[in-house]
């Protein structure tokens, strides 16, 4: 309950950037950490608010060192390094995510209200995100609208391709996930026969 009344606190002061009137669901937390095997290395997570899906990606095997988490807003951020004392949380801007001197990093999984974005903006995350990660590094996304949540000329510019997991109907809204990752990093399947 509190963390609802944070969660609503921080969206009446600070609507755009949190764009949500609710937490993640567990369900859609789980969903978006359900890409993370035992070779994904470091995580990052973008856009915690209360740590919801932090707490999925800690449930499904890694190693609190393992996982840093970047909020933006300092009353998320203190709630955040209060329940996750062992992890690397960070109050910053997802913008300046491409000069984190971090290794091995090779999923990002991301909360942030995206398409409320200006694209701009959505381009330095995305391309700090990528240059982050190793070759074959994951973004995940979730969306609650019908079309990707990344901008066009955005996936144009990072060379992205994508694919959604199964929708999360347990959610306030419903939502879509999404995994990016770039073409370039795509190895075409050997041909059969
Ligand atoms: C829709 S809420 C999602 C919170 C949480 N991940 C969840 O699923 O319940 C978006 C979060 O992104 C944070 N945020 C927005 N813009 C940000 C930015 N540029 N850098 C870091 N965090 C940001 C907001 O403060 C808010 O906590």
């Amino acid at each position: 309950m509190r963390e609802f009344s944070l969660f609503m606190s921080q969206f009446l002061r600070h609507p755009k950037r949190v764009s949500a009137i609710a937490p993640s669901s567990r369900w859609l937390a789980q969903r978006m950490a359900s890409e993370i095997t035992k070779d994904t290395g470091q995580i990052v997570e973008i856009g915690a608010g209360t740590g919801v899906i932090s707490r999925a990606i800690l449930a499904a095997g890694v190693a609190p060192q393992d996982l840093t988490i970047i909020e933006l807003d300092p009353n998320f951020c203190k709630t955040l390094k209060a329940q996750f004392p062992d992890c690397n949380v960070l109050e910053m801007d997802a913008q300046d995510l491409g000069s984190l001197e971090l290794e091995n990093v090779n999923m990002v999984i991301s909360g942030l209200p995206l398409l409320s974005i200006p694209v701009s903006v959505q381009h330095n995350i995305i391309k700090g995100a990528f240059d982050l990660m190793q070759p074959g590094g994951k973004y995940m996304q979730y969306t609650y609208g019908p079309k990707p949540p990344i901008a066009q000329e955005v996936r144009t510019a990072n060379d992205l391709a994508w694919r959604t997991l199964k929708k999360t109907w347990l959610n306030i809204p419903p939502a879509s996930s999404y995994v990016f990752s770039q073409n370039s990093a795509i190895v075409p399947q050997a041909k059969q026969g």
